[in-house]
């Protein structure tokens, strides 16, 4: 088990990197796999979810290596996942496991797919019951990991409304529409992370985002003709919101982020802080594979406590967790509106997040779908307490930034959980001054 001490910090400063984006990573490997052909990746997350994945697709078959920089993947078409019968373990990765569950359902292949102890307790029946109108065969005993999929080599296509607005649960239900010769609908009530859209156009599928009565639709043409292509990878906002909510709370602190992901439906938490008085300055915005990208500034403010809408849950979802960390140092009461999906991560973050906030006298409660929390303007707090991450990455990064506006250490176990998303964290926040042992 690893442990790491996060200790008061006096200031952050300097420019800082953050990897990859985590959401683009394993579907640049996935949609590849599925094109024809060699494509490359540049910039790919080297982290234990995105190998989780790799490691799975290689399993299935499908070559990939690394020639330099780049990542290569030698993708035989779609319908080459053919004929496989085994298991697949996907260890902490959400993401990569409902996708592949996506890819599997639409193949002529039998898997059986497990995780770690927390992705076997992360509910299935969200993917498992569109992917079941495709045709394949999905068997659990209580719609959880270890679950089978016997999947259909011809699947039906799927048209499902969910109540959710879940990015994994479409992107599963389009990977399998890929296979399928009709036309595939999807809808949702807010558009969540569009990257699968994205890159799936970007690889020459016909796939259409419209409004649909009170719901999205997005609707992909089966059996599309997906070019070999290369994916320059962005950095990861995700990731990058730990640095960012740090140089915001650390007094005298001024850092420089390059390349990030400006994805409207990625970057809530960056609208969330600006509101709140944020110094966060957004320059030299560009374009990078259909994708917004840009650099940003990011300086020690004074936080005010906000009311954040439900609308804007599903473009801030990981994000609750670092910012319930900027709320904790705001003016003010913050209410987090909308939050129920956050039951359903890595762990219960609703209750992980108030639990140890509670812990560190900050003022914190919850509802079935909000998190209120009362800032303390400013003020170190004590800390010296032990927080387990309960394998969850971003609890345990989110609690080491909140170290270093504490008098003494907070100590945090099980950190080696960090490696699934953000494997420099602590050499890169060292880096910039970060009081972390
Ligand atoms: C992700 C979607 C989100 C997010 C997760 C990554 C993705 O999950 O929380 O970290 O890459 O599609 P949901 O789709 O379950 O909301």
């Amino acid at each position: 088990m690893t442990i790491i001490k996060s200790y008061k910090t006096l200031n952050l400063n300097g420019q800082i990197l953050v990897p990859g984006d985590k959401s683009i990573s394993h579907r640049a490997l996935i949609l590849a796999s599925c094109a024809i052909g060699e494509s490359t990746i540049s910039n790919l997350l080297e982290s234990e979810d995105v190998f989780s994945t790799l490691k799975a697709l290689k399993k299935l078959g499908i070559k990939i290596k690394k020639i330099k920089h780049n990542w290569h993947v030698y993708g035989n078409g779609l319908g080459s996942i053919s004929g496989f019968k085994g298991l697949l373990n996907l260890g902490n990765s959400g993401t990569g496991v409902r996708l592949i569950m996506g890819l599997i359902s639409g193949s002529n292949s039998e898997v059986t797919f497990t995780g770690d102890n927390s992705l076997i307790k992360r509910p299935m029946k969200r993917v498992i019951d569109p992917l079941t109108q495709s045709g394949a065969h999905i068997n659990s005993s209580d719609s959880r990991l270890p679950l089978t999929i016997k999947g259909t080599e011809i699947p039906l296509p799927v048209n499902y409304t969910s109540d959710l607005s879940s990015a994994q649960v479409k992107s599963a239900v389009l990977i399998c529409g890929l296979t399928s010769s009709g036309l595939t609908n999807y809808y949702e009530p807010m558009l969540s992370r569009d990257h699968t859209e994205r890159m799936l156009k970007f690889m020459g599928a016909e796939i259409q985002t419209t409004k649909f009565q009170s719901n999205w639709k997005i609707s992909l043409v089966g059996l599309p003709n997906l070019k070999n292509v290369h994916f320059d990878v962005p950095n990861d906002p995700s990731s990058a919101s730990f640095p960012i909510v740090s140089a915001l709370i650390t007094p005298n602190s001024k850092i420089e982020i390059r390349k990030i992901l400006m994805n409207k439906l990625r970057i809530g938490f960056l609208k969330t802080l600006i509101e709140m008085g944020g110094k966060i300055e957004v320059i030299n915005e560009r374009k990078s594979n259909g994708e917004r990208i840009a650099d940003l500034i990011v300086q020690t403010s004074n936080l005010k406590g906000i009311n954040v809408p439900a609308e804007r849950a599903p473009s801030m979802i990981d994000e609750y967790p670092v910012l319930s960390v900027a709320a904790s140092f705001a003016k003010g009461i913050t209410t987090f509106n909308g939050v129920e999906e956050l039951k359903y991560k890595e762990t219960d973050r609703i209750v992980e997040v108030v639990k140890n906030l509670n812990r560190l006298n900050i003022k914190s409660s919850s509802t079935k779908n909000k998190i209120i929390i009362t800032g303390n303007n400013n003020q170190l707090i004590k800390g010296g307490i032990e927080i387990d991450s309960k394998l969850d990455h971003r609890i345990a990064m989110s609690f080491l930034c909140m170290g270093f506006m504490a008098e003494q250490p907070i100590v945090v176990k099980k950190a080696e959980t960090i490696q699934t998303s953000f494997p420099n964290f602590y050499k890169s926040m060292k880096q910039i001054g970060a009081n972390l042992y």
